[in-house]
């Protein structure tokens, strides 16, 4: 009975916590759509042994696709505690060898990345694109869901729902 109710207290933490962190950092969590997902794979052509990073990474379900369809060595980074456990029970269920910190990209150097995926609001993208240009080697690819990287020229803009032709998937090459 105790370590239930200390177990649904931790619960009630990691969920305030998580929220706190949402609002604090004003990007919240939602998953990229598995429709999504195929589209992106199909166009950025990942090589065995890429190094793919997820900023932001939620729950780690493009790391697993990077490692599952190309063998990519996987790097995400995830700041809200909640979403951080769920992609590491993901991680350790499915046996993958990905890598995933609980940890803000800010602070850490993208110069080893071969292709970056990031879905993030528009603010977020216009601090990124100073620290892409300063630190990421000439060659990586840069995948950016839904928003543009204010400051830096798409190499290729393709549409998310082929239907209604919203253009919302922006390549970028360094
Ligand atoms: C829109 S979700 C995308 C999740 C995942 N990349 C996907 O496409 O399914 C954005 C995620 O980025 C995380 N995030 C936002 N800012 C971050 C930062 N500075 N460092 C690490 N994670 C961050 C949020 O907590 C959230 O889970």
């Amino acid at each position: 009975m105790d370590i239930l109710l200390i177990l649904m207290v931790v619960f009630c933490l990691l969920i305030s916590l998580t929220a706190f962190v949402s609002i604090f950092y004003r990007v919240p969590y939602v998953p990229t759509s598995r429709r999504v997902i195929d589209k992106i794979f199909s166009t950025i052509k990942l090589k065995k042994g890429n190094k793919f990073v997820d900023l932001g990474c939620g729950d780690g379900r493009m790391l697993q696709e990077a490692e599952k369809r190309a063998k990519a060595d996987g790097t995400g980074y995830e700041i809200a505690p909640l979403v951080y456990l769920m992609a590491l029970c993901k991680k350790i269920v499915s046996g993958s060898k990905y890598k995933i910190h609980y940890k803000n990209f800010f602070k850490d150097k993208l110069d080893y990345a071969d292709v970056i995926f990031c879905y993030l609001m528009p603010f977020q993208l216009k601090k990124l694109s100073n620290k892409i240009q300063k630190e990421c080697k000439k060659g990586t690819v840069i995948v950016s869901n839904t928003f543009k990287i204010e400051g830096m020229r798409p190499k290729k803009i393709i549409p998310k729902n082929i239907p209604e032709k919203t253009p919302s998937l922006y390549i970028y090459q360094i």
